[in-house]
């Protein structure tokens, strides 16, 4: 039998880019066995719930999903529960996927697409390992209460809780020291140890970790650091590993020193390598509909779901090897046109992509 990959293209651009991404992952010869399944605000208006069981049923069930994007300014008004993005959060929760791999690339091909000067990022490629179900996301209690005393007594007060259990920094340790000792043997934690009790904490686990991987260099880094360094210096990182608000922050961040959103891919893992992959980006309900939306960073999604979840790297290797051919082409999405260069529409590109991995 094969495997089971659940497809859950959402809303606004969703449907046009996982179209692109299955038809790659079918002309590889691979048996997988594809189910598609409504989630975020189309679920929502076809089953009054963004992430219906029958479509969470078929993603815990699958070896992998491959997720488009949720969201439209549409919902806004719903109650939060029912809002698109609970979807990514009960899918997340359900499956247990705390580990999120961001890769930063920037192709040479693409050079010009960064706002910043081509010898601070020319050959950049960094991978964020960011924590996904833990922290100041998650952290109980929290809400809104009257403050008892001190000098806002009697004022109401908005609050959450930060905490790390210890075996939470301990899985995530790993996946980062792993992700390390595959690449460059650079691991840089990243934290606000001096200021924040969890922080501390998460450092001392991260060097405890360390003596397990003698071959990998592990450095810290306060957050607020981290920040300008990846604007003034990024390819001094190799992997960064770091907290769930922290990574959220970084790893937008490090997204922009390409400049091509269209371009990232990325995956959330959990212990038994089961995985969800999406693009970096949102819905682009400003773009949906259009056929213009750049499909490379779901197709470059599709390739690290065979990665790090089928275990199938010789066709995750040449997915990659597929994008990078078309982009020596000149074929370019409307996203990271320039001149000199081909617009193809979305399903052009993937039509050049299939092309290119003959
Ligand atoms: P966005 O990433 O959807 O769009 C930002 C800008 O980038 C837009 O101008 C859009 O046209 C462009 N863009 C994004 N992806 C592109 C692609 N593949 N090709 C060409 N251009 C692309 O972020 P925004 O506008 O902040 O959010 C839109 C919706 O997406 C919101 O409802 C938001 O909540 C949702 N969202 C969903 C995520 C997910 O499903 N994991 C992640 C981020 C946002
Ligand atoms: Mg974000």
């Amino acid at each position: 039998m094969g495997h089971k990959i659940a497809v859950l293209p959402g809303d606004g651009i969703g449907s046009e880019i996982t179209e692109q991404a299955v038809r790659v992952l079918r002309a590889l010869d691979l048996d997988l066995e594809i189910q598609t399944a409504p989630v975020g605000g189309a679920a929502y208006d076809a089953m009054e719930h963004p992430l219906p069981p029958s479509t969470l049923e078929l993603a815990k069930k699958s070896s992998a999903v491959l997720f488009g994007a949720v969201g439209d300014w549409k919902y806004d008004s719903l109650p939060r529960e029912l809002r698109p993005e609970q979807a990514i959060l009960g899918l997340r929760k359900a499956m247990g996927l705390f580990a999120n791999l961001r890769p930063a690339i920037l192709y040479p091909q693409l050079a010009n697409a960064s706002s910043l000067k081509p010898e601070v990022v020319s050959g950049l490629n960094i991978l964020i390992v960011r924590e996904l179900t833990g922290d100041i996301y998650f952290g109980q209690p929290r809400g809104v209460r009257e403050v008892a005393d001190g000098p806002f007594k009697g004022e109401r007060q908005g609050f959450d809780t930060m905490h790390y259990a210890e075996s939470e920094v301990r899985r995530i340790a790993h996946v980062g020291f792993q992700a390390a000792r595959k690449r460059s043997q650079k691991l840089c934690s990243v934290d606000k140890s001096n200021v924040l009790e969890t922080s501390q904490f998460w450092r001392d686990i991260m060097i405890d970790v360390a003596r397990e991987y003698p071959d990998v260099q592990l450095s810290h880094m306060y957050v607020d650091n981290a920040a300008m360094q990846l604007v003034r210096a990024p390819k001094e990182f190799d992997v960064i590993v770091t907290g769930n608000l922290f990574g959220d922050i970084l790893s937008d961040e490090a997204a922009m020193l390409t400049g091509s959103i269209g371009m990232l891919p990325s995956a959330s893992l959990n212990a038994s390598n089961q995985g969800l992959y999406e693009p970096s980006h949102g819905s682009a309900p400003d773009i949906a509909g259009k056929n213009i939306a750049n499909p490379l960073a779901t197709i470059l999604s599709a390739a690290m779901l065979l990665r790090y979840s089928l275990g199938a790297t010789a066709q995750a290797d040449r997915i990659e090897a597929a994008v990078q051919a078309v982009l020596e082409l000149g074929l370019r999405t409307a996203d990271i046109f320039e001149a000199g260069t081909r617009k193809v529409s979305t399903s052009e590109m993937g039509d050049a992509v299939l092309k290119a991995l003959k």
